[in-house]
């Protein structure tokens, strides 16, 4: 789970997103009013009790990251003053369910919301970060994306979605009987049978024309980039704020609960909470589940590290240290040691860790300021100029 959060926090400042920290415990009436009272969360799995206040201010653990940092955007009156924002979160949440594998009561999810920006170059931007996200972790996993409209083309799609339940009543669930007018894109999530949700309505054909258009750039942005999705027009999600993106991510190995990340945009809560008319989107990764996709993928070697630096002597302890100090200040992961023991030992134990690179220095390569450089993934090795290596890692690592 370390490694999960780890890797997920190493990406944070290379997107620009800053931390923030919001309170466990709000009044149920702000999951109420953006999770949404139609949501499985709000009805029936949140954690509340009445505060000993005079008014006994009822409050509820929070089950979700989202409408926290909402709140404190809104409170911190950034949303008209500066509204483009980008904040992670990182912490326990709180769900009432059954609890199986992936699936607990208190979990840990690390978030990341975006403020400020409708433009679909956005949404392709944080699925660029996931994608970036599993890659790092060397996590396969399965990229699904689907658009489920606006305000403006939303209804008629809702209608579609009543009529065919009602055309197939008897074959769907009693949660979704009460889901019929409340919340009807949820049928397409019904426990009953999920192969009937194939002959539903799809959301795609009932984009309106700025909605199609979205989509089609996140598409072609992630087409651009190379980064692999599946449209699944009949995703959709199980809280009620979001408008046009959803995604979820899944990985191997982990069951009825598979999705390791999920999110989408939901243009219309800032100002459904008191805020001014701000565009958000954001996701949220599953840390517990992601820890079990590692491990189901034998993933788990502790911290993941670049490179051994491995002194063939004494002699070579001080220029191995220094070596060792300038990669590390280069922004790489590097594992020091001196091969007091054999090489071979050494560098089974760099391959053990996962290790990348194994910088090698013995006399000779002291005495020519040189180093021999092998490439662990590769099986290659080459003579590099000390004042060097950084770079030929870098360069290395690109291919
Ligand atoms: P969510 O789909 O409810 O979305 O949760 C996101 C992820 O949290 C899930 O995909 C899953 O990996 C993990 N998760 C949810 N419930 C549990 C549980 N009981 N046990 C273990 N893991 C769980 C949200 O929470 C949204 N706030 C995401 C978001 C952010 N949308 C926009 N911004």
């Amino acid at each position: 789970m370390l490694k999960a959060e780890a890797a997920a926090r190493a990406l944070m400042p290379r997107y620009g997103v800053g931390e923030i920290r919001v309170p466990a415990l709000e009044r149920i009436q702000l999951y109420q009013r953006s999770t949404g009272e139609t949501s499985d969360v709000v009805e029936k799995q949140m954690y509340t009790f009445s505060d000993r206040d005079e008014a006994e201010t009822v409050v509820a653990l929070r089950p979700e990251g989202t409408p926290g940092v909402v709140r404190a955007y809104i409170e911190g009156g950034l949303d008209r003053s500066d509204p483009e924002q980008r904040f992670f979160y990182s912490g326990p949440m709180f769900r009432r369910e059954r609890p199986q594998k992936g699936r607990y009561r208190q979990f840990y999810q690390f978030g990341v919301e975006v403020f400020g920006r409708a433009d679909a170059a956005c949404d392709a931007e944080l699925l660029i970060m996931i994608d970036d996200y599993c890659k790092s972790l060397g996590l396969p996993a399965r990229m699904e994306i689907n658009s489920i409209g606006d305000p403006t083309c939303r209804p008629a799609f809702r209608e579609a979605l009543v009529k065919w339940g009602r055309e197939h009543w008897n074959e769907l669930c009693a949660d979704c009987h009460k889901r019929i007018d409340r919340n009807p894109l949820r049928l397409l999530d019904c426990k009953i049978d999920a192969k009937l949700a194939e002959s539903a309505p799809s959301s795609l054909d009932y984009l309106c024309p700025d909605c199609r258009a979205h989509f089609d750039t996140v598409r072609g942005t992630l087409d651009s980039v190379g980064v692999r999705f599946q449209v699944n027009p009949r995703l959709v999600r199980g809280l009620d704020y979001y408008t046009r993106t959803a995604f979820e991510i899944m990985a191997e190995g982990l069951g009825a609960q598979s999705t390791i990340v999920a999110g989408g945009r939901y243009d219309g809560l800032v100002e459904a909470m008191g805020g001014a008319a701000v565009p958000g989107i954001g996701f949220a990764i599953g840390l517990e589940r992601v820890a079990l996709a590692l491990e189901a993928a034998n993933l788990v070697n502790g911290t993941v590290i670049d490179a051994v630096v491995i002194a063939m002597g004494d002699a070579a302890i001080r220029q191995s240290a220094l070596i060792a100090h300038r990669l590390r200040a280069a922004g790489l992961a590097v594992e020091m040691t001196s091969a007091l023991r054999k090489l071979k030992a050494s560098l089974s134990r760099a391959n053990k860790i996962g290790a990348r690179f194994a910088v090698i220095i013995g006399e000779d390569e002291l005495a020519r300021g040189v180093v021999q450089l092998r490439d662990l993934a590769q099986s290659t090795q080459r003579e590099v100029a000390v004042g060097e290596v950084a770079a030929a890692i870098a360069e290395a690592g690109r291919n």
